[in-house]
């Protein structure tokens, strides 16, 4: 992946719910998107665990280069193990994966993931070489509370966190890992989005936090997800500081994903 680029990331989260309909997915895909777009642009799926494999075989098939990431990853210190139902890092590295999402706010709130738990993921992520996409984004109540800022800046701290332990054990540069996905958590199939200003701001208010931490920083990636459809990338993608987008329900259907890339690139 090219680092200068854009970033266009799909989330299929639990979708679709069956192996046909992915292949289908990334046939249409791959048919579609220009294949110049690539050159300007680093495109990523998510799929389910249970679909690594398929999306794995038709990228491995198909003509595009996309990158694969899962959505999620075991917590525990632990490359295999008596952890019943979770996936470890290793494992996904041996599945030919090279991204993993973490702190995506749904997994925040409804599996409880704390900064904690995060932290031990992302680790864990590193230790096998993936790029991790660290979502970030304040809740409704705290958007209408002005805490916006503030909740970023506290969700950062596990960046912060890492960044110290980079610096004292060498484990390599950080910055090369991490890309930051800002989802504020009522933009997310709410077909609701931040005005083009607030996104603007937000971004440049993490790009700050970030360079604050470690001046490497300055040029991680910031992403912005929530209600990115066909319609509205064109104007997101002319935001200084947004580096790509996190798209969900939009990511299902190839031809407005397409029209996202193409916006991208
Ligand atoms: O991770 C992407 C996601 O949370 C945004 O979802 O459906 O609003 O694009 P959606």
């Amino acid at each position: 992946a090219n680092w200068q680029n854009s970033w266009v990331i799909a989330n299929w989260k639990m979708n679709p719910s069956t192996q046909l309909t992915v292949t289908a997915l990334m046939t249409d895909l791959q048919q579609q998107i220009p294949t110049d777009a690539l050159q300007r642009c680093n495109v990523v799926v998510a799929p389910s665990f249970m679909h690594l494999s398929t999306t794995q075989q038709a990228i491995q098939h198909g003509s595009c280069n996309i990158g694969l990431a899962a959505q999620n990853l075991c917590a525990q210190h632990a490359d295999k193990g008596a952890f019943t139902g979770e996936v470890s890092g290793a494992q996904l590295k041996d599945a030919q994966v090279n991204y993993v999402l973490v702190g995506h706010s749904e997994r925040r709130q409804y599996f409880n993931e704390d900064d904690t738990c995060l932290i031990q993921k992302i680790r864990n992520a590193f230790a096998h070489d993936l790029t991790v996409v660290f979502c970030i984004g304040e809740t409704q109540a705290q958007y209408e509370q002005n805490q916006t800022q503030d909740v970023l800046a506290a969700q950062l701290m596990v960046v912060k966190q890492l960044a110290a332990e980079f610096a004292n054990t060498q484990l390599g540069n950080l910055a090369s890992r991490l890309i930051i996905a800002y989802e504020p958590v009522w933009a997310i199939g709410t077909g609701k989005i931040p005005t083009i200003q607030e996104v603007q701001n937000i971004h440049a208010f993490i790009n700050t936090t970030l360079t604050d931490i470690d001046a490497s920083l300055a040029t991680t990636p910031i992403l912005y997800g929530g209600s990115v459809k066909a319609d509205n990338a064109a104007e997101i993608a002319q935001c200084p500081n947004v580096n790509g987008v996190l798209v969900g329900g939009a990511s299902l259907d190839a031809t407005s994903f397409t029209q996202i890339i193409q916006a991208f690139a």
